[in-house]
């Protein structure tokens, strides 16, 4: 399973990548917006961090507008992937971009009949939002489940199921079962994943006991 961050926090981006575990990013308009900063300028700054997949989303609805900013997003960087809304526009330029083998991200997908759409429109990535279901009342990580199976009936379906709106470890653990490719979480998520009060207890005990002997590995070496 890869791991992305769905950030544009590039001081957090480089610590959490440097540990190796990132596989990739995915930004939206209002992670940008929130940045504020040129796009550009950070989109420039993650591509040069990152060497996997990154992210960036078009803001046209329209399908002719839609293609010349996705034209514009893919040139940034080889590793740029183009995101896209799940709309009729949106799985249109998916199509004429996967045409010209540039990747993409079908984002805003909220039902299995979306995902089938985004697969048949040759979505390098599908974005189901785990997070924003169950803010309605719908449980997000059965509709990964459902995407897989579906997925896996068919070899001709090459999309990678990437579990977005990723809100805390438990939705990645749950999506990892569920088959998800790819989960997508903010930093804190993936900080969170780490953590465990009994790897702290031991760890602190195991350096008292070994204090105690007075030695060090490194002098011994
Ligand atoms: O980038 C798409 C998605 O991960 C957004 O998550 O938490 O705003 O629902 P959230």
């Amino acid at each position: 399973m890869q791991f992305f961050l769905d950030s544009a926090d590039i001081q957090q981006i480089a610590e959490l990548t440097a540990i190796g575990l990132v596989d990739g990013i995915t930004t939206n308009p209002t992670i940008l917006a929130k940045a504020n900063r040129p796009y550009l300028q950070i989109v420039k700054e993650i591509c040069a961090i990152v060497s996997g997949p990154v992210s960036v989303e078009v803001i046209a609805t329209d399908h002719p507008t839609m293609l010349k900013e996705a034209l514009i997003i893919a040139e940034l960087a080889d590793n740029v992937v183009v995101k896209l809304p799940l709309t009729p526009p949106g799985l249109q330029t998916c199509k004429e971009l996967s045409q010209r083998q540039i990747q993409t991200n079908v984002t805003l997908c909220f039902s299995a009949s979306q995902a089938i759409l985004a697969a048949k429109a040759g979505a390098t990535y599908v974005s189901p939002f785990v997070g924003r279901l169950d803010d309605v009342g719908q449980d997000g990580l059965v509709l990964i489940g459902e995407i897989r199976a579906i997925y896996d009936q068919y070899p001709d379906f090459n999309t990678n199921i990437l579990a977005a709106s990723i809100r805390h470890p438990i939705h990645v653990v749950e999506s990892a079962k569920m088959g998800a490719d790819v989960a997508t979480m903010p930093p804190s998520v993936l900080q969170q994943m780490f953590k465990h009060p009994l790897t702290d207890r031991g760890l602190e005990q195991f350096s008292a006991d070994w204090a105690k002997t007075g030695q060090t590995i490194l002098a011994a070496a």
